[in-house]
């Protein structure tokens, strides 16, 4: 064959390929498009966000779920995010595919929260995130959760947020400092080993600004910083949140330096000695690139109040609003007190025989909701989900709020019902759709913790105090929408707590 025919065949095989090429990556990339998540058509640079309330996020999302199913794709500004919606989805994906969803999704603002993303629990991922994960549930039940000691722990606060209580005699007041106080202080009681008078400007303005920064981190301009980084940068509720955490950062750091000075290593009061033990084990060994070094410890103990305290303050909160609103479940709640454990402290061990109490406080975890969209996931891996390819990397919201609301779990899921969860009987029972801690390989560490904190502050409370609107407002006037940020706590309100007669303070 002559030099000139074997090229002119070249071209014409290279001229028929280059169709083909085109024809199959068409083909390939429309059944990629196809086989991923539907959702409403994205504009460019703005995504979806012209069909989203900022102010609600996870309402326009259980909207748009009612659309596109219970897998959906939005673009949160250029940012894609998969949707999972409806408790069997958001179980399933969790659960059954706890790997590949498990990873944690980092935006800019858990950047800023987290100092460095491979420190800590909440923004981590990797080895580290394991070993502090797993370092902090052990540690959270030696000096707190499942033994005795946390609940002396709550014990020994609960006197201290009554006292405050009490000094209103009665008049409205506004509860929220003071119950982020005291749920604040269970958790330093646990990290450091000792708690802080409430009047100690220190603590206070390290509560403070960390409750700040939930509000912050949840409102409009963080939002829009966490999608266009580069152009909201600059935004002062941004800058705010960035001081706020450095401050905490410092005196989280002064408190460790003061523990380490009088540290013993055979007698640790809290979760901070042990680390510095287990650190200093470790470089006795000389064992090299430890995760246990003091920027982790800083870290993942302020994940620990952050993550511990806003969300408990915030629910004990939507309990004592609600009781207000609807007196005749206050009542029932205070009878059942009053016939099984009378004027004496409650104990975690008397939960099984309060089930109507343990309905209510349950039914207010589910119908305040606390976290709505859980923390952001991110996929670990390419996964196919219920027929749909989701790419790795892929930013994932479990939506409990549609868990929550999901109609075909739950009998009223709008309305305050205690019954959801007691048989015709009147027994407790629980139920698969009620996640406020989530579940799977992210799920909440602190559940128990926290599960035992609602339970003996709301009936410590209940037995002393009956809740009430201020005088000239009405219950159904008690407003339940919740205000803006990372968590959905109860708008500003006061309520008054009057002192039950008959009922001794020990
Ligand atoms: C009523 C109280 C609480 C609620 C409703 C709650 C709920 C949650 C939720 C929904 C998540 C995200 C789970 C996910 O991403 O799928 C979470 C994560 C977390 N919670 Fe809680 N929580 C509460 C109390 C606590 C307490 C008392 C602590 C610690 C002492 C705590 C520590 C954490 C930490 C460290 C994470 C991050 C876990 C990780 O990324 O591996 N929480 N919580």
């Amino acid at each position: 064959m002559m030099l000139k025919d074997l090229f002119q065949s070249y071209v014409t095989v290279a001229l028929m390929l280059v169709p083909m090429c085109i024809l199959v990556s068409l083909f390939f990339r429309s059944r990629d498009k196809r086989r991923e998540p539907p959702g409403p058509q994205p504009l460019p640079l703005l995504g979806n966000l012209l069909q989203m309330d900022l102010k609600r996020l996870d309402r326009s999302l259980v909207d748009l779920s009612k659309k596109y199913g219970s897998v959906f794709t939005v673009y949160l500004g250029p940012q894609k995010v998969v949707v999972l919606a409806g408790y069997k989805t958001v179980k399933q994906a969790l659960v059954n595919y706890a790997v590949e969803f498990g990873e944690r999704y980092v935006s800019p603002t858990g950047h800023d929260l987290s100092g460095s993303l491979r420190n800590g629990v909440t923004f981590a991922n990797g080895e580290s995130w394991k070993e502090m994960r797993r370092f902090a549930l052990t540690n959270l039940r030696d000096f707190g959760m499942g033994k005795k000691a946390a609940e002396d722990k709550i014990i020994e606060e609960i006197p201290y947020l009554i006292e405050v209580f009490q000094r209103h005699e009665g008049q409205p007041f506004s509860s929220a400092q003071s119950m982020n106080y005291a749920v604040s202080n269970v958790i330093c009681s646990i990290v450091y080993g000792s708690r802080f008078e409430y009047s100690d400007e220190e603590f206070r303005l390290m509560v403070d600004r960390a409750n700040e920064n939930f509000r912050l981190a949840g409102s409009p301009s963080v939002q829009l910083f966490k999608m266009y980084p580069l152009i909201f940068q600059w935004v002062s509720n941004r800058m705010r949140l960035k001081r706020n955490v450095a401050e905490n950062r410092k005196q989280i750091k002064k408190l460790i330096g003061i523990l380490q000075e009088t540290l013993n290593v055979h007698m640790c009061r809290g979760f901070v000695d042990s680390f510095l033990a287990h650190k200093q084990k470790l470089e006795d060994l000389k064992i090299p690139d430890s995760n246990y070094n003091i920027e982790n410890l800083v870290t993942t103990a302020s994940n620990l109040f952050v993550a511990g305290s806003d969300t408990t303050g915030a629910t004990l909160r939507w309990a004592l609003l609600l009781m207000a609103k609807y007196p005749q479940i206050q009542d029932q709640v205070q009878e059942e007190l009053s016939r099984v454990v009378g004027s004496r402290q409650v104990r975690v061990e008397d939960r099984r025989n309060l089930p109507y109490t343990d309905a209510v406080i349950h039914e207010t975890q589910r119908l305040a909701n606390v976290v709505p969209l859980a923390i952001p996931h991110k996929t670990s891996q390419d996964v196919t989900f219920q027929g749909f390819f989701i790419k790795e990397g892929t930013t994932v919201f479990p939506l409990l709020t549609s868990v929550h609301h999901d109609e075909s779990e739950w009998e009223s899921p709008n309305s305050f019902n205690p019954s959801h969860f007691l048989d015709t009987e009147g027994k407790f029972i629980r139920r698969d759709a009620f996640m406020p801690f989530s579940a799977g390989r992210r799920a909440c560490p602190g559940e128990s913790l926290a599960r035992m904190e609602l339970f003996l502050f709301f009936t410590s409370l209940l037995q002393r105090f009956c809740f009430t609107p201020p005088p000239g407002v009405k219950e159904d006037d008690l407003d339940l929408t919740p205000s803006v940020g990372f968590n959905l706590t109860p708008s500003p309100h006061e309520l008054c707590a009057v002192s039950r007669e008959g009922i001794k303070n020990e």
